[in-house]
Formats: C-alpha cells, sequence, structure tokens
C-alpha cells in the first residue's frame, strides 16, 4: 500500500538551518507563518477559536533513515519510534503550537521548530480533553543525557 500526499500549505519559518533550527516546538518562542493554500482556505473556519493546533509536516529536508539513532538530547541510541528525530522511514513530523492571529489563508504561529518551506500535510485542533494525559513515563527521555 502507497499513500501519495500533496501539501495543503507551506510554513514559513525564520530558520535555513537545521541546527540552528529549535529542537521541539515546546522549547520554541520563534514565530512563523503557516500558509494554506487558497484551495483549502474554507477549511480554516472556526480555527481562530483554537489557542493551540498540531501542525503535521513532511521533513522534506531529511533524505534516508537509520532505524536507531542518537536523539539531539542523549548520547545512547535508541529505536527511531522511540525517538522524535527527523529521519524517519515515513519522514512525518508535528508540533503543537500557539495560534497568535489568523488573516484569511494565513495563520501566524508562536514555537515553530521547522526550517523555512517545510511542506504543511495537515492541521488538527489541540483539545486537551482528547491529548493530555498524566501518570506519563517519558522513557529514556527522563534520563538524557542533555538537558
Ligand atoms: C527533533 S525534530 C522535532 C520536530 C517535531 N516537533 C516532531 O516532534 O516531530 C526538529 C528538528 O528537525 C529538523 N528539521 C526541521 N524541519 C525540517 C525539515 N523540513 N526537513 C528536515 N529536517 C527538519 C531540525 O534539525 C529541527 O531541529
Amino acid at each position: 500500500m502507497e499513500f501519495i500526499f500533496k501539501p495543503i500549505g507551506v510554513i514559513h519559518s525564520p530558520f535555513t538551518e537545521k541546527d540552528k533550527t529549535p529542537i521541539q516546538a515546546s522549547r520554541s518562542k520563534a514565530v512563523g507563518q503557516v500558509e494554506v493554500y487558497p484551495e483549502f482556505v474554507d477549511g480554516l473556519k472556526d480555527i481562530e477559536a483554537l489557542s493551540h493546533i498540531y501542525l503535521l509536516y513532511a521533513f522534506h529536508e531529511s533524505q534516508g533513515y537509520q532505524l536507531q539513532v542518537k536523539p539531539f538530547l542523549d548520547d545512547r541510541e535508541h529505536g527511531i519510534f522511540a525517538t522524535r528525530y527527523p529521519y524517519r522511514p515515513n519522514p512525518i513530523g508535528f508540533s503543537v503550537v500557539r495560534l497568535l492571529s489568523r488573516e484569511v489563508n494565513v495563520l501566524t504561529v508562536e514555537g515553530v521548530d521547522v526550517l523555512n518551506g517545510t511542506p504543511l500535510l495537515d492541521i488538527k485542533p489541540y483539545v486537551p480533553d482528547f491529548d493530555l494525559r498524566t501518570n506519563v513515563r517519558a522513557g529514556w527521555y527522563e534520563t538524557r543525557s542533555r538537558k
């Protein structure tokens, strides 16, 4: 089975180099613009009432993958699926960002952790009742070698 995804937009960010891009949205105060292509603008109805949204996107500058990697915050190897490392079999990333404003088809968001020009695949609402968990174990992250 194969899937062919076409971007619904593009993420404009201040970052042009991977190693100068924040490693997680929660660690970023950077502001960016999410440009949704005009044919999808009707799908943004009611989005301005949300404080946070998920951006799903393609790591378009990632070539290839390894199944075991050393993530940015640890010196030990972990399975790719136990990490958020960007070189993945399916190079899909996601970020929870704060929605600051909407101007027609352009969303201004805070917490950007992607390269400028990253292709946008989807947007979803962050809904605490759906997504917030307590009593969580974060695995290697809890004993990571870097903070
Ligand atoms: C660790 S990933 C986490 C991204 C996302 N928050 C997640 O959890 O899926 C973030 C890193 O991916 C890299 N990156 C960001 N945008 C990229 C892109 N479009 N293509 C390839 N690598 C990218 C940068 O090195 C950035 O620091």
